[in-house]
């Protein structure tokens, strides 16, 4: 099949063209796989989610979605995949909580390179055990999108699930290969899916792994995901949301103080970064203005519920030089 996006297809721009596409697509993967089973690796982003609800319309029990909780996601996202799809959509859903695995294989591992060759790696053997539980398995869904192919080494090559091994090398079902962005976000709208899946930032396949700086222990991580989910919630409210927006946690300490019986007490505490940007592409970014008391307001919070960390910062750096993320 090609892949080059028919010159003839409309931009997805309207819930009218969205409904149109959906009931092409049905058509199109009911001719594709028939009575067949298809299987899917379901991160909760934006593209996997789509073609997960896309495929449930089309074929129901015949899906078999794979959600991998690798211990690097945000806070409250596995409870959010359940909940969507298992719950409200009735999928047929196998959630594998791995967080022990991936956990204990990256302990002690600060290499960035080193680690998302961990979490790559692991996660395909992950996917892998669970294909070869499921029975009859014929079809390979994958959130492949326009950009992933223009781009073939797009950022998705971090994390998809290309590297499973011959046996397993099924055919692939990408009902969304053609649309961009935007239309699978129009998509997404129609099929029901709710605002905080179809306007999801982007999130790294690598996770909160890449943003917990250095070797990842269970407390900093915990730390990161807590401090993570304050800044996203209060970011989230301004009228206009940057791009990206998220907490990182490097890995050194620095002094605080706390007043114990009227004591000031010096003590070791975790910084965390308060990171927003815009852009375009993601191959550049500027850092936009957030107003004085959200960053206060999130300082206050942190400091607050999350234990262990004593130190708020706000990172103003553009990329280039600095990257998006801090590894
Ligand atoms: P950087 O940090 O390179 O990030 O400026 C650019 C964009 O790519 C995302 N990113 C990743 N996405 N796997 C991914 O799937 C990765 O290993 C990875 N590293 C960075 C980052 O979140 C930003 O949107």
């Amino acid at each position: 099949m090609s892949n080059v996006r028919p010159e003839s297809m409309e931009r997805i721009t309207t819930p009218a063209l969205a409904e149109a596409f959906i009931a092409e697509q049905i058509d199109a993967i009911r001719a594709q796989v028939g009575s067949g089973k298809v299987l899917l690796a379901l991160s909760g982003g934006v593209d996997s989610s789509v073609v997960a609800a896309l495929l449930i319309r089309a074929i129901g029990q015949n899906l078999v979605c794979v959600h991998v909780n690798h211990g690097l996601l945000r806070k409250g996202e596995p409870e959010q995949v359940i909940r969507v799809f298992r719950d409200e959509l009735g999928a047929n859903l196998v959630y594998v909580d791995a967080v022990d695995r991936f956990l204990d294989k990256l302990a002690g591992v600060s290499d960035p390179e080193q680690k998302r060759k961990i979490i790559g790696a692991e996660f395909i053997r992950v996917f892998e055990e669970e294909a070869r539980k499921q029975e009859g398995i014929g079809f390979l869904a994958q959130g492949t999108i326009y950009p992933d192919i223009l781009e073939s080494v797009g950022v998705k090559a971090h994390h998809n699930v290309g590297g499973l091994p011959e046996d397993l090398k099924f055919e692939l079902v990408e009902p969304v290969k053609f649309l961009y962005k935007d239309e699978v976000r129009v998509v997404g709208k129609a099929l029901g899916l709710p605002d905080a899946m179809v306007y999801r930032q982007p999130f790294p396949g690598p996770g909160l792994g890449v943003r917990c700086v250095g070797a990842i222990t269970r407390d900093r991580l915990e730390a990161l995901r807590e401090a993570d989910a304050i800044v996203r919630e209060e970011i989230g409210k301004l009228p206009e949301t940057p791009w990206q927006y998220f907490c990182a946690i490097p890995d050194f300490q620095s002094t605080g103080i706390r007043y114990v019986d009227g004591q000031g007490q010096r003590y070791m505490g975790w910084a965390v970064v308060v990171r927003a940007v815009n852009t375009v592409d993601a191959v550049t970014a500027t850092v936009p203005e957030i107003p004085f008391p959200v960053l206060c307001t999130i300082r206050d919070r942190i400091i607050a519920s999350v234990p262990g960390v004593n130190r708020v910062l706000w990172d103003v750096s553009e990329k280039p030089v600095a990257t998006i993320e801090w590894e």
